[in-house]
């Protein structure tokens, strides 16, 4: 089981008066990276045709998954990486600015799809992830994230939405 205290804390970063959750731990041991891996796979009976991993940390898990699924993956880029005249984008609005994200349409149209990022904190990023992946045409959305500050509102942002995380804090 993957606890908090698998993770590594830095109060003020990377601004003033936010806690940063630090994966580095996990990844460095190959048990607790494999279990975070297990602990993020969707609920047994979850419809999942594609993961769609988060740039940058979600990158580090979704592959896992969707191997482990034997689904394929979509990248959720930050703005100007994706090439191709099919994307999706949309502008999400987290606690230190806002980010722009994008998403190849093809990759994702009437698919039923699981998003994997690490963290779910403000659900900004989420939930502009979710939108735009509805808005080409996806069948459905769930989340799974390894780590999730209650004391944000991201689960209520994500409302309607299925979302598991691994760890609670
Ligand atoms: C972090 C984290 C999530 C997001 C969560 O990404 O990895 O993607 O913020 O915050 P939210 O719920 O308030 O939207 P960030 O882009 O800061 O860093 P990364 O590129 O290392 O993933
Ligand atoms: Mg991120």
């Amino acid at each position: 089981m993957i606890t908090i205290d698998d993770f590594d804390t830095y109060p003020d970063f990377p601004i003033e008066g936010i806690l940063f959750y630090d994966i580095a731990p996990i990844l460095a041991s190959p048990e607790r990276f494999r279990e975070a891996c297990v602990q993020l796979m969707p609920p047994s009976g979850a419809q999942v045709d594609v993961v769609a991993g988060v740039d940058a940390r979600g990158f580090i898990f979704a592959p896992v998954v969707a191997q482990t699924l034997d689904v394929g993956m979509a990248m959720v880029r930050k703005k100007g990486k994706m090439p191709g005249d099919d994307l999706l984008e949309s502008t999400a609005e987290i606690e230190y600015g806002a980010r722009d994200l994008a998403v190849s349409a093809s990759s994702v149209e009437g698919q039923h799809v699981l998003v994997i990022d690490d963290v779910l904190a403000t659900g900004g990023t989420a939930r502009a992830v979710a939108e735009m992946l509805e808005r080409g045409g996806a069948a459905s959305v769930r989340f799974s994230f390894l780590i999730e500050i209650g004391e944000l509102p991201g689960r209520d942002v994500l409302e309607g939405y299925e979302v598991t995380s691994v760890v609670v804090v």
